[in-house]
């Protein structure tokens, strides 16, 4: 047995050897399989990337154009997931209709395709393709429009807006949009991660290892730092206000949404990638005020935090919930964008973690009580 010391949270914990992905978090560097985030953000799609996560290695174009055509063939929802939709409680979240969505799905799945342990995500891309097209029904539904069903000819990113909004999106909207999804595919062992891979440990199936992996993005602690980032900027309100409103925050000991990062101390890589967006739909859509808020705010925040000696920079959440409002998003669908995007990395990690499988079984620090006197339950006295 190796290291038996207790690290909560698990906090600088080695709990596998992974080839997916590497963050250099004193540099500020992400790779996917070896290649930096700024080639693939700017170079490949989000189906191609998914190719990588999933395969190792980026796909020829013949090899593209068959695993995109399989990918977009997953899109189209049957009616009884419609259905399902349609008739999930008005008030719930949207990431719980996700996870039960992936969950009732298995159950359309060939029982020897779910447990072929060795090929099943590969053969189950429909998950990947279906969380958008249940996103964007389930806003449609909400709103009291129709299904609007999915295009083959557009991109994953773009034909979520088509679906999402009815009608086809802005090319440069499209691309941002599936860029954003190539930016959230993969950051190695976050929560979510870690959650499907212990599941896929189990040999569960990849629909219980997605649907589990759905549960722990859905916490505020993981998802959901993007929403909250544009209800700041709401709240902020003009440029002129970020030092009088930062004054308070900080006086209230209030956390700076969309700043700092567990592992990254130089500015998320993805952050300054997004950045680029938002700068960019800003100006093509006539709204700059997010842009200008947010830079603002990240001098200004930077500058205090550096005087007190503790440098904080921009989290890839800074800027992506202003990207994704700008692109007609509404924030609740945020954190189930971001679950679009993981679905990818979740899917390769299920696959690295069977291909050298051992099941997940850490130690507890017991610190309860020991002997207590067993009293039958007769003579047990309330109070
Ligand atoms: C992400 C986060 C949880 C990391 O927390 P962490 O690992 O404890 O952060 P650090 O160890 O780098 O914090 C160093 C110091 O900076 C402070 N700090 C870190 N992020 C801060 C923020 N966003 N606003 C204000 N202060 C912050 C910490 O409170 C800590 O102060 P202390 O030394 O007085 O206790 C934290 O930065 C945070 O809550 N950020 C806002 C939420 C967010 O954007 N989450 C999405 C993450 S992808």
């Amino acid at each position: 047995m190796a290291n038996t010391e207790y690290a909560k949270g698990l906090e600088g914990v080695i709990a596998a050897e992974s080839k997916i992905c590497r963050i250099d978090g004193e540099n500020g560097k992400l790779f996917y399989l070896g290649y930096s985030i700024e080639d693939l953000a700017r170079n490949t799609s989000f189906e191609e990337t998914t190719y990588l996560l999933l395969y190792g290695e980026l796909p020829t174009p013949t090899e593209l154009e068959s695993f995109r055509a399989r990918m977009r063939a997953g899109r189209d929802l049957s009616p009884a997931v419609l259905h399902m939709i349609k008739e999930f409680p008005p008030q719930s979240h949207p990431m719980e209709l996700l996870q039960s969505v992936i969950s009732y799905l298995s159950g359309y799945v060939e029982h020897k395709i779910q447990h072929s342990a060795y090929c099943n995500c590969r053969d189950t891309l429909h998950q990947i393709s279906q969380i958008a097209s249940v996103v964007a029904a389930l806003h449609r539904f909400r709103q009291g429009l129709e299904y609007v069903p999915p295009r083959s000819d557009l991109s994953h990113g773009a034909n979520f807006l088509y679906m999402l909004h009815g009608e086809e999106p802005d090319p440069e909207d499209g691309r941002i949009m599936d860029a954003c999804l190539v930016l959230h595919a993969e950051h190695s062992f976050n929560a979510s991660t870690f959650t499907a891979r212990v599941v896929a440990s189990t040999l569960s199936t990849c629909y219980s290892s997605v649907s589990a992996a759905i549960g722990a993005l859905y916490g505020s602690l993981h998802g959901g730092a993007n929403e909250r980032v544009l209800a700041m900027v709401d709240e902020i309100g003009t440029k002129d206000n970020v030092e009088p409103w930062l004054e308070k925050a900080l006086a209230e000991k209030r956390k700076i949404m969309g700043m700092g990062h567990r592992v990254y101390r130089a500015k998320d890589p993805r952050a300054i990638i997004i950045e680029e967006y938002l700068q960019e739909l800003g100006k093509r859509k006539g709204n700059t005020q997010y842009y200008e808020i947010l830079k603002e705010l990240e001098r200004a925040f930077r500058e205090r935090m550096e005087e007190k000696g503790k440098p904080i920079y921009p989290n890839v959440d800074y800027f992506s919930g202003a990207v994704y409002a700008l692109l007609g998003i509404p924030a609740r669908l945020f954190t189930p964008v971001f679950a679009m995007g993981r679905a990818p990395g979740w899917l390769a990690h299920i696959l690295e973690q069977r291909s050298d499988n051992r099941i997940y079984r850490p130690k507890a620090l017991y610190v309860g009580e020991l002997g207590k006197d067993f009293v039958p339950s007769s003579e047990r006295k309330s109070g």
